[in-house]
């Protein structure tokens, strides 16, 4: 069930900064590969993203999202970790959605980000490390390294991602869900046709029984596509 938001348990989330938005555009200008797009994603790109993520609000749990799911979500939710959080963009919507429910964790390589997302959402887990340690991550916060994540959420860009390399992160990504978990990841869709964002659709599906992706959500800069792949399959 989406929580009530007439709980009084529930966890307030402030609205988005846009002075955080100012803050994302200048750490692109200090790495502009690792931070990979020059301003935050839109409000109306962090409601589809949830929407893969964790169903339409209203609507029941998402396919692959079980609710209530003991033992790694506290408060009886599901276990969400959010890839390159960056400045809030998608931990905001996610965040107010949760209303606290489950474990909600935010990975940040930029410090000065991860430091101001941790100040602004003190009821998400900010987790100033790199991607390339996710289990690692997971097992110092208490969470199975390997099928204990329900949602994976990506913010990541393709330098972190590494999409058909022998290194790339989507099967360590893969690896950390649960049985019918889902990984959300966003692209742009005008480079949908390059290589990288290629690879990355066939690596989807040779690691998920069921990828979907949504139609262009034309409110974002650039314009962007949200791909949900679940079930992951076991190696
Ligand atoms: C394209 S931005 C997306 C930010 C935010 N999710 C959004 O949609 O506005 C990518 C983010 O991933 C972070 N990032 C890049 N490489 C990373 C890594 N190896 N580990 C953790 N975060 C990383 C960057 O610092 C940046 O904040």
């Amino acid at each position: 069930m989406p929580p009530d938001p007439a709980d009084p348990a529930r966890v307030e989330v402030p609205t988005r900064d846009w002075r955080d938005d100012a803050r994302f555009a200048a750490q692109f200008v200090r790495a502009p590969v690792a931070t990979a797009s020059v301003w935050p994603s839109s409000s109306a790109l962090a409601r589809a993203v949830a929407d893969a993520a964790l169903g339409p609000e209203g609507a029941p749990p998402a396919d692959g999202v079980p609710s209530p799911r003991p033992p790694g979500g506290g408060a009886g939710g599901p276990v969400v970790v959010e890839l390159g959080a960056g400045s809030g963009a998608f931990t905001h919507e996610l965040a107010r959605r949760l209303g606290g429910r489950g474990r909600h964790l935010a990975v940040e390589l930029n410090p000065a980000l991860a430091h101001r997302l941790a100040e602004r959402l003190p009821a998400v887990e900010v987790v100033p490390a790199d991607v390339a340690e996710l289990p690692t991550l997971l097992a110092v916060r208490g969470l199975p390294s390997t099928g204990g994540v329900d949602v994976v959420v990506s913010g990541l860009g393709w330098s972190a991602t590494r999409p058909g390399r022998d290194d790339s992160l989507l099967p360590v990504v893969a690896s950390t869900l649960a049985r019918g978990g889902v990984l959300v990841q966003f692209g742009y869709t005008f480079t949908r046709w390059a290589a990288p964002a290629r690879a990355l659709e066939r690596e989807l599906r040779e690691l998920f029984g069921e990828v979907t992706t949504t139609p262009t959500v034309w409110r974002n800069l650039p314009p962007a596509i949200v791909h949900r792949a679940a079930h992951p399959a076991r190696t």
